[in-house]
């Protein structure tokens, strides 16, 4: 089976990574790696403790956490069958860090590795309004081949709950990897 890496930060919206996670953890072996920060703001917005968010993963799905630098994801050489990185949300601090090659915990590490191996990895970005810092940052990203992601959710499909919007966010990051899934309603689809 294909592995897949999902991370989440610190950045507002960690339900878009847990998301990600209970979609694709069926099909293939997902690794998530959390920062510090992220249960910070877990425990701040979803009212979640770190053993309740154990809870909302699913037992197959292996749990890093940012000081695990000697983890398996942090190499290279366990990059052959990785089919994308994806950072969902992404705090400014991490695109920073990745962006200029900061590789000071296992969030950026597995990013770092991702560009150089050439696998397609995705930012998740969420802040408003940007700085040009972080405009700047992004640009390196995606010059360095990596994927800039607003945390930006389309009305157009008429979304009526919280979780239609985070649906949203997330089916566009899985079309991204080419990932089945019917999380939203494509534009025009029952038009073909
Ligand atoms: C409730 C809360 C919400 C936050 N939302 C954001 C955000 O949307 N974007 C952002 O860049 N940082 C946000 N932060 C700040 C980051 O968590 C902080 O910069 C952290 O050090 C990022 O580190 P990390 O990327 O390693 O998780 C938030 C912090 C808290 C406590």
């Amino acid at each position: 089976m294909e592995r897949f890496i999902v991370c989440i930060t610190g950045a507002s919206g960690s339900i878009y990574g847990i998301k990600t996670v209970q979609e694709i953890s069926s099909r293939f072996n997902v690794s998530l790696v959390v920062s510090e920060g992220a249960y910070t703001v877990m425990e701040k917005e979803l009212g979640i403790s770190r053993e309740d968010f154990r809870e909302k993963i699913p037992d197959n799905v292996e749990i890093f956490y940012e000081d695990q630098i000697d983890a398996p994801v942090a190499s290279g050489s366990r990059f052959s069958n990785v089919r994308g990185v994806v950072v969902a949300p992404c705090s400014m601090g991490t695109l920073g860090a990745v962006a200029n090659g900061v590789s000071s915990n296992l969030v950026h590490r597995v990013v770092d590795v991702a560009l150089k191996e050439r696998k397609k990895v995705c930012l998740l970005v969420r802040e408003m309004p940007y700085s040009l810092i972080h405009i700047e940052n992004m640009r390196k990203f995606t010059l360095a081949g990596g994927i800039i992601m607003p945390a930006s959710p389309g009305f157009y499909h008429r979304p009526e709950t919280l979780e239609d919007l985070v649906n949203f966010v997330v089916g566009k990051l899985l079309d991204l990897f080419d990932i089945e899934h019917y999380l939203y309603e494509r534009w025009r689809e029952n038009e073909d």
